[in-house]
């Protein structure tokens, strides 16, 4: 039960233009040629058109770039001195999800956390572990996992949702760890939420907040009874982000629409193979959808530009207007100036709207592209059970039980670029009209008793002059997983495909019989990079 979850619109993060253009250096990933239909088998998926730069190079963008949105997370959000003044512990960050590159531990303190671990392995009665200021001196060291130290400063980078470590030093139960990174996991129990609301300045997050706007007749949308307005207390604020059920942990909730849909974090492997990229497939290059992350979401303030305003505006109309006019009372009541702060780096003045600059600006190209080579090449990690003699009788029972209709056997081949309609993906699905949109938008819709279409209700790929429904998952790394679906409805693969959730539930896909069910799951945890087809 989530009382009022009536609707409000708003807008959200995406950009427009429906062609493709391929140029310079492709990757026409692994072979097959043809494009998927709904009906036939999948394994026939072309790979959308890509570029590629220096991996080696990229992977220092993955971990480390931030393009000046350190002036964003310190200076306006304030995040690291709410974390000074909560006197947050290296445990207290650990047990939220954080990961500690213990690469990045000078060897003094290595040695040190060395003893008190092998008196106390859990680390409960580490001194170091304990003491308030050690967590600062390991972000200032570049050992907190996307938390990035740029002078004097902490910034953000895609590491922090895409990274785990593989706790050799330590790893806490249902938590963070200390070890060496391993690129592109998600961190499934990151929690993203009670991050936010120790900054200082938590308000600084108001467009991806769930907010309650005028224009909507102060109805909201998302999974609080009520929405934030801009006259919501730092402490209002704070109680909205650190409460599991509207902000649950490993989700992020990635669109500056106004609307609370926090969506579970993705791994990033192989990512050539799984465009269109995001739940609901808006942006169909890798180096575009990093673009807008960096743009926007890194230094939420870029909104406040002309650029920003007129993205916003054109997602969402009158709401959109007033939630920006809303977001520049707020930096200015809480003293915020200098912004936006990514601009600087970014080249501005291009096309907002377009799919390569949604806000008119974008940062290092080339910088991009080595990003995009990077995540193409990342492997994942090996599948689970492989030599479980089910995993073959699964694989026939996936493509007899109609999965092949949608999902290829082979995590080595790409997704098929189909998005799938909201009513075939989900057959319950029974949107009221929240407000029109001109083409090639679809009207702003919303069912209401769900979660699972509200990170469509504004952001979605009709944005390019697709439907509004659901982009195709690269099936990877499936074992390591606690919850199912983007809005993070299923617990289980069990429960995913045992039927019990109806016929008109989100994917309600179901494979009937136990036995055949435990072989899919069995195939299901086993897929990896190199599974054949
Ligand atoms: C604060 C957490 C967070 C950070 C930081 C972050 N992401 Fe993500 N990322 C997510 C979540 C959550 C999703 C799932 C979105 C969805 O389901 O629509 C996602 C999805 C993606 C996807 C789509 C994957 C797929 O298979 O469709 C790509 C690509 C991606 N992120 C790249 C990046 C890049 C590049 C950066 C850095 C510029 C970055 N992310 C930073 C949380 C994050
Ligand atoms: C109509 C197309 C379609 C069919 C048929 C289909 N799926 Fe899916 N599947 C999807 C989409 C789309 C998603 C992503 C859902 C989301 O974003 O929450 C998905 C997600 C999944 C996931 C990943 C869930 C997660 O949280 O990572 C698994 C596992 C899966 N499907 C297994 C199956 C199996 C097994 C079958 C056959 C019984 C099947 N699917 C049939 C479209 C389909």
């Amino acid at each position: 039960m989530v009382g009022t979850r009536a609707l409000s619109v708003l807008l959200a993060g995406v950009a427009v233009c429906a062609a493709v253009a391929a140029i310079g250096q492709q990757r026409m990933s692994r072979t097959t040629p043809q494009t998927a239909t709904a009906e036939g088998p999948a394994d026939q998926g072309m790979a959308l058109p890509q570029q590629m730069g220096n991996a080696a190079a990229g992977r220092e963008v993955f971990r480390f770039e931030t393009f000046g949105n350190e002036g964003f997370w310190t200076d306006a959000v304030r995040l690291p001195a709410g974390m000074a003044a909560a006197r947050v512990t290296p445990l207290q960050a650990l047990r939220l999800g954080l990961q500690v590159d213990a690469d990045m531990v000078d060897a003094a303190t290595k040695r040190q956390l060395a003893a008190e671990l092998a008196a106390d392995p859990s680390g409960r009665t580490s001194r170091l572990l304990n003491d308030p200021a050690v967590t600062m001196k390991l972000v200032m060291a570049n050992a907190v996992v996307g938390m990035t130290p740029k002078n004097g400063k902490v910034g953000a980078t895609c590491a922090l949702c895409h990274t785990m470590v593989d706790g050799s030093v330590l790893m806490v139960p249902e938590g963070g760890r200390i070890g060496s990174r391993q690129d592109g996991l998600a961190n499934h129990s990151l929690n993203l939420g009670k991050i936010f609301a120790t900054a200082a300045n938590t308000r600084a997050l108001y467009t991806i907040a769930q907010t309650s706007l005028t224009a909507n007749k102060g109805k909201t949308l998302g999974r609080a009874p009520r929405g934030l307005t801009e006259n919501s207390t730092e402490a209002e604020f704070d109680a909205y982000f650190s409460n599991p059920r509207f902000y649950p942990i490993g989700m992020f909730d990635d669109t500056f629409d106004g609307n609370g849909n926090p969506m579970h974090n993705s791994p990033l492997f192989e990512q050539d193979l799984a465009a269109p990229y995001g739940s609901e497939g808006t942006i169909t290059k890798q180096d575009d959808f990093a673009n807008l992350v960096f743009t926007t979401l890194f230094d939420q303030t870029m909104l406040t530009t002309p650029g920003g305003r007129e993205f916003v505006h054109k997602l969402a109309g009158a709401a959109g207007d007033e939630m920006i006019d809303d977001y520049v009372k707020i930096l200015r009541e809480t003293g915020v100036t200098g912004y936006p702060f990514v601009a600087a780096r970014a080249r501005g003045g291009l096309k907002p709207g377009e799919l390569a600059s949604p806000i008119g600006f974008r940062v290092d190209n080339t910088r991009l592209l080595n990003l995009n080579a990077y995540l193409f090449a990342l492997p994942s990690p090996q599948g689970v059970g492989r030599g479980d003699r089910r995993v073959a009788a699964g694989r026939a029972a996936f493509v007899a039980s109609g999965c092949t209709a949608c999902h290829n056997t082979s995590s080595a081949r790409p997704v098929p670029t189909t998005i799938h309609a909201m009513a075939r993906i989900f057959p319950g699905d029974n949107p009221m009209l929240l407000a029109p949109r001109m083409p090639p938008l679809n009207p702003i819709l919303n069912t209401v008793p769900s979660f699972f279409d509200d990170k469509h209700a504004v952001v979605n790929a009709s944005i390019r002059g697709e439907k509004r429904g659901n982009a195709m998952p690269l099936l990877l790394d499936l074992a390591r997983k606690p919850v199912f679906l983007h809005d993070d409805s299923v617990s289980s693969l069990e429960r995913l495909l045992d039927g019990s959730r109806g016929s008109r539930a989100p994917h309600p896909f179901a494979i009937r019989y136990k036995a055949r069910r435990a072989e899919v799951i069995a195939f299901l945890r086993s897929l990896d990079s190199t599974t054949q087809p």
